[in-house]
């Protein structure tokens, strides 16, 4: 099993799952029970009707208030299936595990000829180690079309994972439609023209690429990851990352340059300005943002923000001046909170990347530390909740082996090994601190990674060893974690997840084309 649950007993004999079963499920647990049928149905053909509640031949679905919240107990007899859990989250994870003990072709779509379906007796008692088990996925700097990452929700889930941040705006491209801005996916969600591998190469793939979700499309994908216990935290990074709306709307930005979408990777010195008109835009993108995602958490980046073009605006002079600020580097703090009070005043909570912590964050704001494993202590000690997705350890974008065909090799090798090494709770924080890291993500940058089928290789098996690392208490056995992953690669493969070889590339994985600036 993959994340490693916290206790397993193994008994004699097996459960087979077979026309006979059943399915029976308190009221609250209605939805899971839909989500088990619509998963086991269609592989093995058994569509398991209600069942009399009497525990025999049917898999059982109660809730327990006494358990941990997201935790379950799985107990498997020959005679029949119970799943416990706390709450619909837990008895979703329990289950999920339950399918992990079906043979791998369960993960299939239909018609598959391996019975019997047998699962070995055995009680597991579980529960997640953090609350925040994330990946973000970047769709500004390549367009994951709506059934990818409806897809991708999927795969989280089959993996406990519970948060998927949206990375939803960047130079690159703008994902995300606002009425009273509509050109911002009229203009700011299409560009030219994409770098072809790694900045310093400057050489460009002539193709056009871009896209963005509908509020239907955002609507979905928001409930389709409800219905898995996936909560989306949207991001609109700001003021840096902001050309592609500078290029929708020059008046947001501190010069009267037209920009076009950037084409290029790297950090923009083209940022968000600081009038009023800017801090309007970016009120009403957030409230179509609260609109749209129920999710309590709302991201607003504030990574990378270069203050060159403040240093020589008027206007932003002004504003130092008007707010009482002592210099252009307390325009971001400044900026992010007016930002901050308007979520809080939508019942929201600001998560903002590391940099956000220079001249003092909100409080109240939660903090993604991502510049090295260090990143997590400032915030964790200055009192802000903390997710731990340090470049250094749980970048997917970064190359995972040393083969010469790795595609685009950037960033710092970073093995399968190197990921599952890794300890989210940096050992100088005492406890207290040590409670302020709610969780870890990994994240998924998309500048190298134009499809799915890419983000797949990226993405695994690396990110089974972060959703471990944020399921299951500390504690790490490479080996033994080898091995299960051995047996979870069938169930990637009989899902189809195009996952990074040991042998390295396949042929067609290679990006020959597009030249990387490995560190
Ligand atoms: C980041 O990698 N710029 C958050």
């Amino acid at each position: 099993m993959i994340p490693r649950p916290a206790a397993v007993r193994v008994h004699d004999g097996v459960f087979t799952l077979d026309d006979a079963t059943t399915l029976s499920a308190e009221p609250p647990l209605a939805d899971v029970a839909g989500w088990l049928r619509g998963v086991l149905g269609p592989p093995t053909g058994y569509w398991l009707p209600p069942g009399p509640g009497n525990g025999s031949g049917e898999i059982a679905l109660r809730v327990d208030p006494a358990l941990a919240r997201e935790g379950y107990l799985l107990d498997v007899e020959p005679t029949g299936v119970r799943v416990i859990g706390a709450t619909p989250a837990g008895v979703f994870y329990g289950v999920q595990t339950l399918r992990q003990l079906l043979p791998p072709a369960v993960y299939r779509a239909a018609g598959t000829i391996s019975p019997p379906w047998i699962i070995p007796a055995m009680t597991v008692a579980d529960a997640p180690r953090f609350g925040w088990r994330g990946c973000m996925l970047d769709v500004a700097r390549h367009f994951m079309p709506k059934a990818d990452v409806l897809r991708f929700v999927d795969l989280l889930a089959m993996h406990k994972l519970n948060v998927l941040h949206l990375h939803l705006t960047d130079d690159q491209g703008w994902r995300l439609a606002v009425p009273r801005w509509p050109r911002l996916v009229e203009v700011g969600a299409w560009r030219r023209e994409s770098m072809l591998g790694a900045r310093r190469h400057a050489t460009f793939d002539g193709r056009p690429h871009g896209g963005f979700y509908t509020r239907e499309d955002i609507a979905e994908i928001v409930a389709y990851a409800a219905d898995r216990y996936v909560t989306v935290v949207p991001e609109i990074d700001m003021p840096g990352h902001m050309r592609a709306a500078i290029a929708a709307y020059p008046e947001l930005g501190n010069t009267s340059a037209t920009l076009e979408v950037w084409t290029g990777w790297g950090i923009s010195p083209h940022v968000l300005g600081v009038s009023d008109l800017a801090l309007t835009f970016c009120r009403d993108v957030l409230d179509v943002v609260c609109e749209l995602f129920p999710s309590e958490y709302v991201c607003i980046g504030g990574d990378e923000c270069p203050p060159d073009e403040w240093l020589a605006n008027a206007e932003a002079k002004a504003r130092d001046a008007r707010e009482g600020l002592a210099g252009p580097e307390e325009l971001q703090p400044w900026f992010t909170r007016q930002i901050a009070t308007h979520l809080v005043a939508r019942g929201r909570r600001l998560v903002g990347w590391d940099e956000i912590l220079t001249g003092g964050a909100p409080s109240g704001a939660t903090v993604a530390a991502w510049r090295g494993r260090s990143a997590t202590i400032a915030p964790a000690r200055a009192g802000h909740d903390v997710v731990a997705c340090p470049d250094s350890s749980v970048y997917l974008d970064h190359r995972q082996s040393t083969h010469p065909d790795e595609p685009v090799p950037v960033g710092n090798l970073l093995t399968l090994e190197d990921v599952y090494a890794f300890d989210p709770v940096p050992a100088e924080l005492d406890d207290a601190e040590a409670a302020r890291v709610i969780g870890v993500q990994a994240n998924v940058w998309t500048e190298h990674m134009d499809s799915a089928r890419v983000v797949d290789y990226m993405a695994f098996p690396r990110l089974c060893a972060v959703a471990e690392l944020a399921w299951s208490g500390p504690g790490h056995d490479v080996g033994d974690f080898s091995g299960r992953l051995r047996v979870h690669k069938g169930r990637l493969r009989a899902y189809g997840v195009e996952y990074h070889r040991d042998s390295g590339p396949l042929p067609w994985q290679t990006r020959p084309d597009a030249r990387g600036w490995p560190r």
